[in-house]
């Protein structure tokens, strides 16, 4: 059974990956996320690998790109059946001698028996859930002695990072405009928003004047709704649980993780945070730090 808050994380990133779905840079974004290469493996290591896909989603980004990095089966799970959904759609990129299996599940209790995958990805869930220490140690309980586990995991700090996680988040809590804003909002409402405040400007001829209306027609451009859907999940999803690297390294090696080293993706982006894009993987740089804090962390253990 299912608390009210599992449910409501579960029906938001419904809503929100099946949106993925039909937004090409999501798609082209999210199934590039992880590589053997970027995890620092061999290349044929996933080759005729059993992996786990732990909190798939409604969009199986991450069981796709395991079968691309040559696993033979994924087993992916997620709370409820509404990640049956999209399954048709998916099983078709999937290549015929590869399998992916779909079960619901909680990662908090994992219906496997101890070491059965020689690899388990858990990509941006642990920190929805209600109990994150308990999710690692499911993980780690059901993978393979030797073998891999790799964690996405919201760091937390940075002017970027508290304004979505604390100052929108409390204002999407309590200000009912905002809130109806927010989580209607799409790139159509957001272009109509933008021309809205075009059409109050006064238009003279003046450099500021066209300055402004460049600007605005630039955030037409870049906001696009892959950027929407990002900020719906930091705003809208029920828990955020944020992590510097220092605290995932603890929290690993108190579920027994053996060398826990941070990893490094680096996303392609179309739209406004292109822009950015660079800082997000310097964690060491200034720049980076003010924006995004810890940035965010994804780490690669070993059993
Ligand atoms: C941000 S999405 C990530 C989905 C996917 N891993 C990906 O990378 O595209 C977070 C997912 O975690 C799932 N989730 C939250 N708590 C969970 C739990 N206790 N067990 C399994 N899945 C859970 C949610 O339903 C949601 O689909």
């Amino acid at each position: 059974m299912l608390s009210k808050i599992e449910k409501n994380t579960r029906k938001l990133f419904h809503g929100i990956h099946s949106k993925h779905l039909a937004e090409k840079n999501s798609v082209s974004r999210l199934r590039a996320l992880i590589s053997s290469k970027k995890l620092g493996l061999s290349k044929n290591y996933l080759d005729n690998k059993r992996c786990l896909d732990a909190g798939c989603g409604s969009s199986f980004h991450g069981s796709i790109n395991l079968l691309k990095m040559g696993a033979q089966e994924v087993v992916a799970i997620d709370l409820n059946k509404s990640i049956f959904s999209h399954v048709k759609r998916i099983k078709k990129v999937i290549p015929k001698n590869k399998k992916l299996t779909v079960k619901v599940a909680s990662v908090l209790k994992l219906p496997f028996e101890n070491e059965t995958f020689d690899f388990v990805l858990c990509q941006g869930v642990m920190h929805h859930t209600t109990n994150p220490e308990k999710a690692v140690k499911e993980c780690y309980r059901v993978l393979k002695k030797g073998g891999y586990a790799y964690f996405q995991i919201c760091g937390k700090g940075g002017i970027v990072q508290e304004f979505l996680m604390d100052f929108l988040r409390k204002q999407y809590k309590e200000d009912i405009l905002i809130k109806k804003f927010l989580k209607d909002l799409n790139k159509i409402k957001f272009t109509q928003f933008i021309n809205k405040i075009k059409s109050k400007i006064k238009r003279n001829k003046s450099l500021e004047t066209k300055a402004t209306l460049q600007f605005l027609n630039s955030l037409i451009t870049l906001v696009d709704d892959d950027l929407i859907l990002t900020v719906q999940d930091r705003v809208l999803s029920p828990l955020y649980y944020q992590y510097n690297f220092s605290e995932v390294s603890k929290l690993m090696k108190k579920c027994k993780f053996k060398s826990i080293k941070r990893v490094f993706t680096y996303p392609s982006y179309k739209n406004l945070r292109n822009t950015v894009a660079y800082y997000y993987n310097k964690p060491n740089d200034k720049i980076s730090k003010l924006l995004y804090g810890s940035g965010l962390i994804n780490v690669l253990c070993k059993k």
